[in-house]
């Protein structure tokens, strides 16, 4: 989306210098520490990890996430919250869902999402830049 990278003179080239070119781009932004943007295609990848739960079934384990980016927490009226999560006021901003998507429990101490956390830092931002489009 936010990304031209992708149009630099891939065509002009065979397939394996086509590949160098790439493994060197990744060897540039790993060694330099440079953060890539957030890449919200990768984000749908990561967020099947998360469908097990939040899907917009009846029947689901965790409540829908459609619109979740700027939705108070524990707003849905016909998801069973937790106590723990009703009572965390809090806004699901960039910052809380970062935080809430790296350690659930540290973020919103008791409540009830079983699910350890997402430990990369880019995968988090993906997984953000995903649910920005989930509207
Ligand atoms: C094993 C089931 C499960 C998985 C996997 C899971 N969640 Fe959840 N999630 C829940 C449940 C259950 C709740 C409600 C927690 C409560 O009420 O205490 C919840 C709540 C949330 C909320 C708060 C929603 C609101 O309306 O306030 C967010 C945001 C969220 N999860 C994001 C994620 C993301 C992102 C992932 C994947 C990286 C994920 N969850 C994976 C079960 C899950």
């Amino acid at each position: 989306m936010r990304d031209p990278r992708g149009q630099v003179g891939t065509m002009r080239h065979s397939n394996s210098s086509a590949r160098a070119f790439l493994f060197l781009a990744l060897f540039l932004a790993l060694s330099t520490g440079s953060v890539p943007a957030a890449d919200a295609g990768r984000g749908k990848s990561l967020f099947e990890a998360c469908v097990a739960c939040h899907s917009e079934r009846p029947d689901a384990l965790g409540p829908s996430l459609k619109g979740v980016v700027g939705r108070k927490a524990a707003a849905l009226e016909d998801f069973r919250y937790s106590n723990a999560m009703k009572r965390a006021i809090l806004v699901w901003d960039e910052d809380n869902l970062r935080a809430y998507i790296k350690d659930p429990q540290s973020k919103v101490k008791g409540n009830r999402m079983p699910y350890g956390g997402l430990t990369d830092a880019a995968d988090i931002e993906d997984v953000i830049a995903y649910l920005k489009t989930l509207r």
